[in-house]
C-alpha cells in the first residue's frame, strides 16, 4: 500500500517565552538532558522519574520485563495510588499542604465546594471503609456511574486504597451500555447518584443503573450519592444511600501495599464495531507516566488553579483531573455541567472567577466556541491563564490559532497532546519550556517514548511522505491487556509488526522530526490512488474564515475510486449557498491542491460525535454514499443530528 501523503504546508512556528522557560519545572536544559538521556536508555530514564515522582512502600528489583506484548514495570515494587495522591501530601515536609485545595469544585447550578487534601484523604478513607463493609476486597471490580462531582474523585480514590480495581462508565451511557460494561467486568458494586445536572434539568442516573442491573447476580450493592433529590426507587438488601454509609464510616483506611502490577482499572473503549474493548491499566508504572508527564507538560506548580475540562469517564479524567494531578500536590478544578449553560461564556466565566491558569481542553470545545464568536471570551478576565493544553483529536491550525489568540491572549504557550486510552498518559507533546510549536502539530514523542512512521511492512517511511505511526519501545503507562480477551490485545495493536504498537493512527513527521497526526488510519481516503488523510482537508476548509468545523470522507466513485464529501458548520453568522460551495472548493485547491477538491459539500449545524467529542466518520461514509448506517451508534451524543444530515440530502 503506498504512503499516506502529505498536502498540508504550515509555516507558523512559535517559540517557548524564555520568562515561562525561566519558571518551568524543567527549564531547557533539564529537558535537553532527560530527552537525551530517554533516547538513549528509556527504562533509565523512567526508572529515574519513578524515583522522583512516586511514593514507593518497597522499591523495584527490575525496571522492566518485557515479553512481548507483555511489559511489567517496576517489578517487584510496591505502591499505592491514593497513598501517593494523599497521605505522602499530610506528612513530613509536605504537612503544610494540608490545608491546600485538592479539588475545587463547581457544579452546574453554581454550587461549589473547596475541598482540601486532608479532608479529601478523610472523604476516601471513608468509603474505603464502605466498599471494605460491603464486601468488596482486593481485586474485585467495582463500577462508578456518576456525574462530575467530587465523589466521583472519592470513589476513584477509596478504590485504589484497597486494590479494588474500578471501571467508570460515562454517564451519558444509556443503561444497555452500561450492563454490557457491568457484566464483562463482572462488578461486585456500583456507585452511582440519584442523577446529575446538564443544560441546567437534573437526569437520572440511578434509575439507569436498576434497568442495568436487573437479573445480574454478581452485583450485590449499589451505592447511590444524592445529588439533585429526584426521586429514586431504593431496592431493600441492595441499594444504600452514600451519605448514610460515610456518617459512620472511620477516617481511618491504611493504603493497601499493592504491587507495581496490581489491576489500577479496566476503561471500556468503544470500538468501531461490536463489543466494547476493557483497557487494563496497573498501578506503578502508570503512576511514574501521569505524574511525570503533569510536572513536565502542565508544568504544574504549587500556585496553579488547574483545570482539565473532560469527564472522569474518560482516560483524560483519570490521568489528567484526578491522578495526575492530586499526585502531584496540585489544586484540580472540576465543572460539572456543560460549557455553554447558562450561557455561552460559562467556561470564561469560571476561569475568571477561580482563577484558573492552566486549561486544558479538546478541539472539539474550541471549534464549539469559535463558532458561538469572540465576543464571549472576549468579555472576561482571562489573564490568569499561563498554558493551555490540547487533547483527543488532530487539532485544525486556525483552531489552535483562535486558541492562541482569543483565549491565550497571545501569551500562553500551546500543548497539542496525542495519547489514548490504550497509552495512559500522553505520548507526542511540546514540552512548553523547551520546544517551539507549531499550529496543527503535536511536535516531539516526551523523553522516554519511541516512536515512528512506519509502512504496512514496518519500513521507515521517509518524510515528508506519511504512514502509520508507531510505538516502538514499551511505555509504563501502556495498557497490560484487554480485559478477557487476551486475542483481541494481540489482533488489534501487536499483530502488524514485530514488538512494535500500532495505535491506528496515520501521522507524518517534516524536516525538523515534528509528528503531524492525520487521522485515523481507517479514514483514510484513496483518490485516484492518493492516499489522503482526513485532518489536512478538514483542515483546509476550516482556515476559511466562514467554516467553523468540517469533516471528510470519501465514497466511493466511478472516476476517481472515491470523491471527498465534505460535511460543513458555517461559522455563526454565514448562510450556507451555492456561491460559499463553489468558494470552498476552490480554498481547498488553493491550500492544498486540486487532488483534495471536494467533490460535495454538504452543510449542516452539527456533526455526529461520539460523547467525548470525537467526530464519527464512519457514520458520515455511510450518509454520502446513501447506505444503511452499519455498526455501533451507542456511543453516538445526539441522534437527531443523523436525521437532520440525512435530511440535507436531498439540498
Ligand atoms: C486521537 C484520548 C491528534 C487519536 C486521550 C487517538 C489525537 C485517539 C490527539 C485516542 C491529538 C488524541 N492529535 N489526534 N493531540 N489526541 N487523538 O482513546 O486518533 O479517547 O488515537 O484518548 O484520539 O482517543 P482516546
Amino acid at each position: 500500500m503506498p504512503d499516506i501523503e502529505s498536502l498540508l504546508k504550515e509555516k507558523r512556528i512559535f517559540k517557548p517565552d524564555s520568562q515561562f522557560t525561566r519558571k518551568a519545572n524543567w527549564n531547557k536544559k533539564v529537558a535537553a538532558e532527560y530527552r537525551k538521556l530517554g533516547e538513549k536508555n528509556p527504562q533509565l530514564f523512567w526508572a529515574k522519574m519513578a524515583k522522583e515522582h512516586v511514593s514507593w512502600f518497597t522499591p523495584w528489583k527490575k525496571v522492566l520485563d518485557w515479553k512481548p506484548p507483555y511489559a511489567k514495570w517496576f517489578v517487584g515494587a510496591k505502591t499505592n495510588v491514593s497513598y501517593n495522591c494523599l497521605d505522602r501530601h499530610l506528612e513530613g515536609d509536605d504537612a503544610w499542604r494540608r490545608n491546600k485545595a485538592a479539588i475545587i469544585w463547581e457544579g452546574e447550578p453554581g454550587d461549589s465546594r473547596v475541598i482540601t487534601y486532608a479532608e479529601l484523604h478523610r472523604e476516601v478513607c471513608r468509603f474505603a471503609n464502605v466498599l471494605k463493609a460491603r464486601g468488596v476486597k482486593k481485586g474485585d471490580r467495582v463500577v462508578l456511574y456518576m456525574p462530575m462531582i467530587p465523589e466521583a474523585a472519592v470513589a476513584m480514590l477509596a478504590c485504589t486504597r484497597i486494590g479494588a480495581p474500578h471501571s467508570i462508565v460515562f454517564g451519558g451511557f444509556s443503561a444497555e451500555a452500561l450492563r454490557d460494561r457491568v457484566v464483562d467486568a463482572g462488578a461486585k458494586l456500583v456507585v452511582t447518584s440519584d442523577g446529575g445536572f446538564r443544560k441546567g434539568e437534573p437526569f437520572a442516573l440511578k434509575r439507569q443503573v436498576d434497568a442495568a442491573v436487573d437479573g445480574v447476580a454478581a452485583v450485590e450493592c449499589v451505592v447511590v450519592v444524592r445529588r439533585t433529590g429526584q426521586d429514586v426507587e431504593m431496592r431493600s438488601g441492595r441499594d444504600c444511600w452514600w451519605h448514610e454509609e460515610m456518617a459512620t464510616a472511620s477516617t481511618k483506611c491504611p493504603p493497601a501495599k499493592l504491587d507495581a502490577e496490581h489491576p489500577l482499572f479496566i476503561l471500556y473503549t468503544s470500538g468501531t464495531t461490536g463489543k466494547p474493548k476493557g483497557v487494563l491499566h496497573t498501578t506503578g508504572g502508570y503512576l511514574t507516566h501521569i505524574t511525570t508527564t503533569c510536572k513536565a507538560i502542565f508544568d504544574l506548580q504549587e500556585t496553579d488553579v488547574y483545570w482539565c475540562t473532560a469527564d472522569v469517564g474518560w482516560i483524560t479524567g483519570h490521568s489528567y483531573v484526578v491522578y495526575g494531578p492530586l499526585a502531584c500536590g496540585a489544586t484540580a478544578f472540576m465543572y460539572e455541567g456543560v460549557p455553554t449553560h447558562p450561557g455561552p461564556d460559562r467556561w470564561w466565566q469560571l476561569i475568571a472567577k477561580w482563577g484558573v491558569t492552566i486549561l486544558y481542553t479538546a478541539p472539539t470545545a474550541i471549534r464549539t466556541f469559535i463558532r458561538l464568536g469572540d465576543e464571549h471570551p472576549r468579555r472576561h478576565d482571562l489573564s490568569s491563564l499561563r498554558l493551555l493544553g490540547s487533547v483527543g483529536e488532530p487539532i485544525n491550525p486556525e483552531a489552535w490559532m483562535w486558541y492562541h489568540r482569543v483565549i491565550g491572549r497571545k501569551r500562553c504557550p500551546i500543548v497539542d497532546t496525542w495519547w489514548q486510552t490504550e497509552t495512559g498518559g500522553i505520548m507526542i507533546t511540546p514540552l512548553p519550556s523547551s520546544v517551539p510549536t507549531k499550529p496543527g502539530s503535536a511536535t516531539l514523542p516526551f523523553p522516554g517514548i519511541q516512536a515512528a512512521i512506519l509502512s504496512e511492512e514496518g519500513e521507515e517511511v521517509e518524510p515528508p511522505n506519511g504512514g502509520l505511526l508507531a510505538i516502538t519501545h514499551p511505555w509504563p503507562g501502556m495498557l497490560r491487556g484487554i480485559w478477557g480477551d487476551e486475542q483481541r490485545y494481540r489482533d488489534t495493536y501487536w499483530s502488524k509488526w514485530t514488538n512494535t504498537y500500532f495505535p491506528g493512527d496515520g501521522a507524518h513527521r517534516d524536516k525538523q522530526g515534528y509528528f503531524w497526526i492525520m487521522g485515523r488510519v481507517d479514514d483514510v481516503m484513496n483518490i485516484s490512488g492518493h492516499r489522503i488523510g482526513t485532518m489536512e482537508v478538514e483542515s483546509a476548509l476550516v482556515s476559511h474564515n466562514s467554516v467553523a468545523e468540517a469533516a471528510v470522507v470519501g465514497r466511493p466513485d466511478e472516476i476517481t475510486g472515491t470523491a471527498i464529501v465534505a460535511f460543513v458548520t458555517p461559522t455563526g453568522d454565514t448562510e450556507s449557498s451555492d456561491a460559499l460551495t463553489s468558494v470552498l472548493k476552490t480554498h481547498v485547491t488553493a491550500e492544498i491542491g486540486a487532488i483534495a477538491r471536494p467533490a460535495e459539500i454538504r452543510f449542516t449545524n452539527s456533526l455526529p460525535k461520539t460523547r467525548s467529542g470525537k467526530i464519527m466518520r464512519r457514520l458520515l461514509r455511510n450518509i454520502a454514499s446513501g447506505d444503511e448506517l452499519a455498526g455501533d451508534t451507542s456511543t453516538l451524543e445526539d441522534f437527531s443530528v443523523l436525521a437532520s444530515l440525512r435530511e440535507s440530502d436531498e439540498g
